[in-house]
């Protein structure tokens, strides 16, 4: 489904990416890990096009999307809820939701209902401003405005990251349900090894710019999170 091929990147004179490959399968959660700074993020970016690989390719459904605009990569099927979740605190949650629709191609002005069956708290919260939510309101409006564009490929950078246990549950239960009945596929950055191992089915792990494990997360050992990710 979506291909990552020999990819390196450099901001600069500092190499941050160094010939990254990683096949994501449909309809699967594909993981990838790491500690801080060896790149995750960097990665996301090179994917939905915010930044361009100097070496390497992407490719979606067998096409070659190294060279599309982050635009047209959005319409083509691929969101990105970004690190940090980078709401807009000044737009109501309905407002926000609505920023999503212009990764559609169709035209359409009003969303989906299915948004909001799958995270009720955003029609409760419709009208409130997106900086008053609580942080895992604010990581389930973030992934809702990337729903709202009915991605194929759904790329998470750290949705767990600061949010209490509950809401990493119902997240994690919305990732499952969109898998198996939108056959979604989903690219997780993620270093919360338990949430790893309950909804993902492969891991990638990085350091320094490359992959330096992979499996599937039955396989993801106490040795290899020791040695590739405690800090
Ligand atoms: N805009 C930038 N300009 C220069 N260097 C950058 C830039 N963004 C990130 N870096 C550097 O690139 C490296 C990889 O950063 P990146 O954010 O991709 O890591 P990460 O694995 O996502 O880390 P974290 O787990 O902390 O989110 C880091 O050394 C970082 O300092
Ligand atoms: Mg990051």
């Amino acid at each position: 489904m979506l291909s990552l091929s020999h990819i390196s990147f450099s901001y600069g004179l500092v190499q941050i990416l160094d010939d990254v490959s990683i096949e994501v399968p449909k309809a699967k959660v594909v993981c990838i890990m790491g500690r801080n700074g060896v790149g995750k993020t960097t990665l996301m970016r090179n994917i939905v096009g915010l930044e361009k690989a100097s070496k390497g390719s992407v490719t979606l459904d067998g096409r070659d999307i190294s060279k599309v605009p982050a635009r047209r990569r959005a319409q083509s099927g691929l969101a990105l809820v970004p690190q940090g979740r980078m709401i807009f605190p000044r737009l109501t949650v309905k407002e926000n939701l609505e920023v999503g629709l212009s990764a559609r191609t169709d035209g359409r002005r009003t969303i989906p209902e299915e948004i909001y069956e799958l995270f009720p708290v955003l029609k409760e919260m419709g009208a409130r401003q997106g900086g008053n939510l609580s942080g895992g309101q604010q990581q389930q409006l973030a992934i809702g405005r990337a729903l709202v564009g009915e991605p194929r490929v759904l790329l998470l950078d750290e949705p767990t990251e600061g949010i209490q246990p509950n809401i990493i549950q119902a997240i994690g239960q919305v990732l499952l349900r969109l898998v198996s009945e939108k056959e979604m596929t989903v690219v997780l950055v993620e270093q919360y090894v338990d949430f790893i191992k309950e909804f993902g089915d492969h891991f990638y792990i990085m350091n320094r710019g490359r992959v330096v494990a992979n499996g599937d997360t039955p396989q993801l050992s106490e040795a290899i999170v020791r040695q590739h990710l405690s800090v």
